[in-house]
């Protein structure tokens, strides 16, 4: 059940975890460095080992990265560690977040968690990424645009991404990434969403 902290923990114990890249993805890199966003308080939803949270972090970002695999934040954890950053990894779920970070972050920041969660759950995960974002806040996302069935990943179309975010966002960027890993060329979108 990809609703349960047990099924990811069990994919990095047994280290079936496909989706890592091993790096932060390239279309963050390249917008890290065209410095072309102010720095300021970001969280990564399903951090994963924190690839991502790392690079922004050591972009300026004062950044928590958030999984619920144990072994997802023990290993990001040691790995920010042994990088000397100050990205911090909590473990929490998701969708528990508004309560403790009720309108706390400038950023969020998503990769490849809006497609690991039920498909069912994703106006839910609007409402967090809303919910924890202070007024203004802005959602930099990658989103995974494939079109096979089931998942996960879960696929999702460009227009059913606006779809979920147009009522409370202005989308600033959707568009496709040119830079993806080769596995992943042509099935990536890129997102710049603003709060309402
Ligand atoms: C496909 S992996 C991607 C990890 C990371 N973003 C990356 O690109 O390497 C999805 C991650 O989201 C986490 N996750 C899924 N649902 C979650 C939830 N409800 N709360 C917290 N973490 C969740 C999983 O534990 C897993 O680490």
């Amino acid at each position: 059940m990809v609703n349960t902290s047990e099924y990811w923990e069990q994919r990095y114990r047994e280290g079936t975890t496909r989706w890592d890249l091993g790096q932060a993805a390239p279309a963050f890199i390249s917008l890290l460095q065209s410095h072309s966003l102010l720095p300021g308080k970001a969280a990564v939803l399903g951090s994963g080992r924190g690839y991502d949270a790392i690079a922004f972090a050591q972009y300026g970002f004062d950044v928590i990265g958030f999984d619920f695999a144990p072994a997802a934040i023990a290993e990001a954890t040691a790995i920010a560690q042994t990088n000397g950053c100050s990205a911090k990894f909590l473990k929490r779920n998701i969708f528990d977040l508004p309560n403790e970070f009720f309108q706390y972050f400038h950023y969020v920041i998503e990769h490849t968690c809006f497609c690991a969660i039920n498909p069912q759950q994703r106006q839910e995960y609007v409402k967090v990424v809303k919910e924890i974002l202070q007024p203004r806040g802005e959602l930099i996302a990658i989103f995974f645009t494939h079109s096979r069935p089931g998942g996960p990943p879960f696929g999702v179309s460009p227009e059913e991404i606006e779809q979920y975010f147009e009522a409370d966002f202005e989308i600033l960027k959707l568009q496709p990434i040119a830079n993806s890993v080769p596995a992943r060329q042509g099935e990536e979108h890129f997102g710049h969403f603003r709060l309402i």
